[in-house]
């Protein structure tokens, strides 16, 4: 029997909805919350990203603020932007995009982010809060892909979990996410040894690879639920790390791509934004 979607269109637009209604009493208030997208370079897939965060924000009220910076910006320059917005009381939230021009060192911009306003949960204290199981600010696409798992009703807790890709972004913290729900975790990269041998044993299989159609039906476990986390640009059409059709006749659930994950980061980044702009008024 073909897999059910877990659709990414449905689920963010609930998440929205509850979120619009605290960004409304927060505004009732007077108080407004504040999102500061940093863009250097003019690289498409991120220019995407980033107006796509913007239409998030105008929906849901969020004043939005995005500071364009050319390609050959200096890390100076690109520091002394976050430090100005580490001390704005209007900015509740900073984002730099990724990737960065490869002359500029992320982690040490990304280390200068106040971790109260890392709404993308990549400052080294959130990212080793997560690994401790400690209250933190989550990284958007993985708590999005967590949240619709749950949504779902797809229990978690004892499942073989395997997750392919070791991103600080994704592999990674999803990995810490599905140990904190009880499952067994197996971590799988370009080095592994035998992958499909890995991934047939999945209940709960998430591909975050960046590679088009990677994942097969035959590298896919009667009934799993799977969870494709990749964008990927094939002739012009999006598609994801899951060759989706063969699999989805093999799983119980899947995600698509467009219309999955990536719809939840953008409501994941909302959800940050909207938590640490409570955080910072209720002070
Ligand atoms: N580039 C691709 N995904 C992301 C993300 O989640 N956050 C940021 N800042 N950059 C990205």
């Amino acid at each position: 029997m073909p897999a059910q979607i877990l659709d990414g269109k449905i689920i963010s637009a609930q998440l929205e909805a509850e979120l619009k209604l605290r960004v409304d009493a927060m505004v009732a208030q007077g108080n407004i919350p504040g999102l500061t997208v940093i863009l250097v370079g003019d690289d498409p897939a991120s220019q995407t990203y980033v107006a796509n965060k913007e239409k998030a924000c105008a929906r849901l009220g969020v004043r939005s603020t995005t500071l364009r910076m050319p390609a050959d910006t200096t890390q100076e320059a690109l520091e002394a932007e976050i430090i100005k917005a580490n001390a704005d009381p209007a900015v509740h939230g900073i984002l730099v995009q990724l990737p960065l021009p490869r002359h500029l060192d992320s982690d040490r911009a990304l280390s200068l982010i106040l971790p109260e306003k890392d709404v993308d949960g990549f400052h080294d204290i959130n990212a080793g809060r997560l690994s401790r199981g400690l209250d933190c600010v989550v990284a958007c696409t993985p708590k999005g892909a967590l949240h619709m798992l749950k949504t779902a009703g797809i229990d978690i807790s004892g499942k073989e979990a395997v997750v392919v890709g070791r991103s600080n972004i994704v592999g990674k913290p999803m990995a810490l996410l599905l140990l904190q729900e009880n499952a067994t975790v197996t971590v799988c990269h370009s080095r592994t040894k035998d992958l499909a041998e890995h991934t047939r044993r999945a209940d709960i299989l998430v591909a975050a690879i960046g590679k088009p159609r990677f994942i097969t039906a035959d590298m896919v476990k009667e009934g799993a639920v799977v969870v494709d986390v990749g964008i990927n640009r094939v002739d012009g059409k999006l598609c994801g790390d899951v060759d989706f059709e063969p699999v989805a006749e093999k799983a119980s659930w899947i995600t698509p791509v467009p219309g999955g994950v990536g719809k939840m980061t953008i409501a994941m980044l909302m959800s940050n934004t909207v938590d640490a702009a409570e955080k910072a008024f209720a002070k």
